[in-house]
């Protein structure tokens, strides 16, 4: 099963088209919708030719050990379950994947249940889940020989792509909106190389001018719309399943921006639940910020039908998105895995991002939003005591240090957003002192601190 057997299925109208004959912006061109892969053959597939759930899984980790730069890949050493490029010595990878499961074991004591992980995406080459993603279409891209890519981008995809991009000797395109991305994301994509453009407009209006661009010249869109994106962020969930001994947690919970990584994930459980790899798939529960929380309204109005955008305010940069495009994918997510959609506000994200930092990981603001949905989800009784759950997080806590130090300085939040939770950001607060420089004066702030 290792040709190149894959078709893209419109997720609206069910048209199928190969993978070179999609338009530029990626939407079909009867209904507008989006593309998905699929992989023609293998639900048919029997006798010797229909994959070997024993043998795929032996292989799988068996490449752990190897020397093979696409074996010590953590979306590569999943290829069976990729085949999107005719050769796989097109690949262009990092080493990303293969990212830590971390047991939370103070927050779980919190929430009063037995088993919390975190799969840290953030411990990926460039610091975020987005490389799992660009390794794949960016092979394509490669593969296909574009010369130029390009992304919109709250920051971390355009650091991924800026990478890729570089490490394949392409030229790559950033769009992001001036002044509400973190720094450390902007600085990546100017230290990978890429031309960074920052519009006076936000995520939204980025990707509707950059999907006129590539209308106009051949540049390779590399924004989620793009299916072959999808494919590496589907791996995950392969990594979290062979954790948990090809059983799955109960309740896997994701951040929700422009929506892609949740239906990315939705469909790599699918897809190992359909080849018999898995038994069942997790409930699978997206968290979006209360300012940027249109899935949530969708939702709540129309069980998640039809979505009106909204204007995004988050100080999760990251998540703050208006007019996601992969609702639809998203939302029948949610539903098939019997998960939730809810929102979270600034206050509950920061303190649950400080949580995080505590048990020595941390993430950035976007990703906390999974532990601040987590609390509701128990507080509501979604999530019973014995099940176990995994946290979705997406980005490493450096790229955004500001919004840390600022929360550690007490300068984040406003006295608004605050109220009625001032103790539990009081306990923790741990901004830096300054101090006299000699031992006594270090030993006496010690006993400030219980020391
Ligand atoms: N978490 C982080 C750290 C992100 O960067 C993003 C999206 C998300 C969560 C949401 O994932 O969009 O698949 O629902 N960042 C994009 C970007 C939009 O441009 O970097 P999603």
């Amino acid at each position: 099963m290792n040709d190149n057997l894959h078709t893209l299925r419109c997720f609206g109208c069910g048209a199928r088209i190969s993978g070179p004959e999609a338009r530029s912006d990626f939407r079909c061109a009867q209904c507008g919708d989006l593309f998905e892969v699929e992989y023609t053959g293998w639900g048919q597939r029997q006798g010797p030719d229909r994959p070997n759930p024993g043998a795929l899984k032996w292989l799988w980790r068996e490449r752990r050990c190897s020397s093979e730069a696409l074996d010590q890949s953590g979306v590569w050493r999943f290829r069976e379950l990729l085949p999107i490029l005719d050769n796989f010595g097109n690949a262009v990878s990092l080493h990303e994947g293969n990212t830590p499961l971390y047991k939370l074991r103070n927050t779980a004591r919190m929430l009063g249940i037995d088993q919390l992980f975190a799969k840290h995406q953030g411990m990926n080459p460039t610091g975020s889940f987005k490389d799992t993603g660009m390794t794949a279409a960016l092979s394509v891209a490669r593969e296909r020989g574009f010369k130029w890519v390009a992304c919109a981008s709250t920051g971390n995809t355009s650091a991924a792509m800026a990478a890729y991009a570089a490490r394949a000797g392409l030229r790559s395109l950033v769009l992001i909106p001036e002044g509400k991305i973190a720094w450390g994301k902007l600085s990546q994509a100017m230290d990978y190389g890429a031309v960074t453009c920052q519009l006076k407009t936000d995520f939204d209006g980025c990707v509707s001018v950059l999907t006129q661009i590539v209308k106009e010249a051949p540049i390779y869109l590399l924004n989620s719309v793009n299916p072959y994106r999808l494919e590496g962020q589907k791996t995950p969930a392969f990594e979290i399943a062979e954790a948990f001994d090809w059983t799955v947690p109960d309740h896997l919970i994701v951040p929700g921006g422009n929506l892609a990584n949740s239906s990315a994930l939705g469909k790599g459980f699918r897809e190992l639940r359909e080849l018999g790899l898995v038994a069942r798939v997790p409930k699978i529960s997206v968290i979006q910020a209360e300012g940027a929380n249109p899935l949530v309204r969708a939702f709540s109005e129309n069980n998640g039908e039809e979505l009106r955008p909204v204007e995004a305010q988050t100080r999760a940069t990251a998540i703050r998105i208006g007019n996601p495009a992969s609702w639809r994918k998203a939302a029948k997510v949610v539903r098939d895995t019997g998960g939730w959609c809810l929102d979270v506000s600034e206050a509950e994200i920061a303190i649950a991002k400080a949580e995080i930092g505590a048990e020595g990981l941390g993430c950035e603001p976007a990703s906390a939003v999974t532990l601040a949905g987590l609390k509701k989800l128990c507080a509501q009784g979604k999530v019973a005591p014995s099940e176990s759950v995994v946290l979705l997080l997406t980005g490493h806590t450096l790229k955004d240090a500001d919004y840390t130090i600022n929360f550690h300085r007490g300068t984040l939040l406003t006295e608004a957003e605050s109220l009625g939770r001032e103790e539990g950001v009081g306990a923790l607060k741990r901004d830096a002192v300054v101090v006299g420089a000699t031992p006594h004066a270090v030993l006496e702030t010690l006993k400030g601190f219980g020391g």
